[in-house]
């Protein structure tokens, strides 16, 4: 039996293999000739196989049951596992042999929350009845342009502030590539001094020991979301066995976050050199970059770059750096879930502990970074730390990356002292509210976060000091708890007094939920309401509500917090979706069919509350 059907089996679920890829299937021969020649003389290890599905997909647009059956032949793996792999990633369209596979083209269009907020869903209904039987339009979650909404993407192209005049001449053009954009390029980097840090790191001029106590000096803590401070870190990893790896988080999946985006975009060099002298400092040989697929200019940027590093490395022994690509799984930017990924799995978090510092990639130790924590260690090494601990406000130290989209003058990412105000940003940075627009709302930690009323734009933006208001019901809690929604860093969606507010908690719910796992995977909603010292803990049964959220609920939810400015002062509402799968890891550690989830309550809400989860299989 495989790993994989052992695991389904302890979660009590049976495998079901359509009849085309099931077991009496054949290796259809010229299917296999066809995957071969994709895969040419490339690997065929384990870990691979969401690279090579990608190539399948790639060439023909979807992933037939032949096709399924000859990588599973190809690789020696069994077609159970590929089968439950390749469904488990939206960007695969599997195509059993009965069904009609896609039209080649497929427009993408973004209806997450400032795509919807900027008019995504009538585009969306436009495209949907002009483009014909040769074009597929589609929905999907955020892919990191919110600035720029509403976004639809033609093949790989994407189709900033899109109109349906922008999309049809695209597809009529067939202009399908993904964009071009001008990075700093490795000759001009390595001309401004770069990697000459790094170079010192190796021949001994800067000491692992000075360098580790820079990146504690300098108070870095991680910014994909957690805020672990990096120089702790590096620490913890480096003390653990070798072999050590490093896996770096390019997965940017919560609605309105693209500031990884837009350090790539410019200087890719930068970031590579900071995961070279952490792997430097920690020990580690092998590094690997896990980049969410919708990037697909980055990708190719990314693979450029990295080959032109490793044709003139700057030192002797330059890791081995791997790229990797996502296929579409929210979920994967959680660090246990890309693992898994990264391992060629689906991407279902793990249990912890252990916790990915001491087993983590292929079973190692592993340094597991946002990609911006390790942007920032060149300027730490070569400026001081003080370029971090010199900004600040409000009482809070170091700089942060902002992702600011919806109803401002200048969305983009802002650069700015952590601790600033969500109010002082759109004024000093944001160049202010649009005209006609009055600042209502804004999620600090994305859609999948909390949201709070224009009324607390006050409050320093910084990892801890939300904690307080329980917006984002997260934090620290995050690691610990796969089945919360949780925000990425800071970043921003202002809420206009023009937009239904009603439907933006509809699709932030839905897009949520569509975004963290299977539909199937999913039992509840469960907001928690925080007004003052007081919570109450709203559930919404996804059974009862068809698996979706109705206006009629979210109205009744959220009307009341939102319709008068007395209810709006002192109220946050924090999101979290109870997964499936993870009750049933519960309920097999402690053998009951109702699982209790205990959460700090006090911590985080000023009382102790739980919540119970009955669970029938
Ligand atoms: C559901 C979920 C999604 C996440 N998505 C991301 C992500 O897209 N990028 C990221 O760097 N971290 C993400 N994280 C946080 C990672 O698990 C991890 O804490 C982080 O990558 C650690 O790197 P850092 O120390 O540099 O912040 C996510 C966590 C959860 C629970
Ligand atoms: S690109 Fe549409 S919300 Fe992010």
């Amino acid at each position: 039996m495989s790993e994989q059907q052992i695991s389904a089996r302890k979660q009590g679920n049976k495998l079901k293999l359509p009849r085309a890829v099931g077991k009496g299937r054949q290796v259809d021969p010229k299917a296999l000739a066809e995957v071969q020649a994709l895969l040419g003389d490339e690997s065929r290890q384990k870990d691979l196989l969401i690279e090579h599905l990608h190539k399948i997909q790639d060439a023909y647009q979807h992933i037939s049951a032949p096709h399924l059956v000859a990588l599973a032949r190809e690789m020696k793996l069994s077609k159970a596992e590929v089968y439950e792999v390749a469904t488990f990633y939206h960007h695969f369209d599997i195509i059993k042999e009965n069904e009609t596979p896609p039209p080649a083209l497929t427009v993408r269009v973004c209806e997450s929350l400032t795509c919807d907020m900027m008019g995504a869903q009538g585009l969306i209904d436009s495209l949907e009845d002009g483009m014909g039987d040769d074009v597929r339009v589609q929905r999907v979650p955020c892919i990191g342009r919110c600035d720029k909404a509403p976004v639809a993407v033609v093949g790989m192209n994407p189709i900033e502030h899109a109109d349906v005049a922008k999309v049809e001449q695209a597809v009529a053009a067939k202009a399908i590539e993904p964009e071009q954009i001008t990075p700093i390029e490795f000759d001009a980097y390595v001309e401004n001094g770069g990697y000459e840090t790094y170079r010192a790191c190796m021949n001994g001029t800067y000491s692992i020991d000075k360098v580790l106590d820079s990146m504690d000096d300098s108070g870095l803590r991680g910014l994909g979301g957690a805020g672990f401070p990096a120089g702790r870190k590096w620490r913890i990893v480096r003390d653990q066995p070798d072999p050590k790896l490093m896996a770096i988080n390019i997965d940017e999946g919560e609605p309105g976050t693209f500031k990884d985006k837009y350090y790539l975009d410019r200087d890719p060099h930068c970031f590579l050199e900071g995961a070279l002298i952490a792997a430097w400092a920690v020990g580690i040989n092998e590094i690997y970059i896990y980049l969410r697929d919708e990037y697909a200019a980055i990708r190719e940027s990314l693979t450029v770059e990295i080959a032109k590093l490793k044709a003139n490395s700057p030192v002797e022994n330059l890791p081995t750096i791997h790229l990797r690509r996502g296929a579409g799984a929210y979920i994967c930017g959680e660090e246990s879930a890309m693992i898994e990924s990264i391992e060629g799995k689906r991407g279902m978090p793990r249990l912890r502990p252990p916790f990915v510092a001491q087993v983590g990639l292929f079973g190692r130790p592993t340094l597991e970074h946002n990609m911006e924590s390790v942007y920032w260690v060149r300027d730490i090494l070569e400026k001081g730390p003080q370029c971090l601990t010199d900004h600040g406000r409000n009482g809070r130290v170091g700089l942060r990356s902002f992702s600011v989209s919806g109803r401002v003058n200048k969305p983009g990412v802002h650069l700015a002292p952590a601790g600033i105000t969500m109010q002082e940003l759109i004024d000093e940075y944001c160049g202010g509210m649009t005209e006609g627009h009055t600042f209502y709302g804004y999620f600090p930690g994305g859609a999948s976060g909390g949201i709070l009323p224009a009324s607390m734009g006050n409050i320093p933006l910084d990892f801890d000091t939300l904690n307080e208001y329980s917006n984002l019901i997260t934090t620290a809690l995050k690691e610990q708890s796969v089945h919360l929604i949780i925000t990425g860093d800071e970043n921003i969606i202002f809420e206009g007094n023009k937009e239904n507010f009603i439907q933006v908690m509809i699709n932030t719910i839905n897009n949520a939920k569509e975004a963290v796992c299977k539909k199937s995977d999913i039992e509840k909603i469960i907001l928690i309401d925080v007004k003052q010292n007081e919570h109450h803990v709203i559930e919404i049964n996804l059974t009862d509500s068809g698996g979706g959220v109705s206006e009629e609920i979210t109205q009744k939810i959220f009307e009341p917090y939102f319709s008068t400015k007395e209810d709006r002062n002192g109220t946050g509402l924090g999101l979290f979706i109870a997964r499936k799968y993870v009750v049933n890891e519960f309920k097999g550690s402690i053998g009951t069919s109702n699982v209790h989830f205990e959460y700090e309550g006090e911590k985080y809400f000023g009382a102790n509350f739980k919540i119970s989860l009955p669970f029938s299989e």
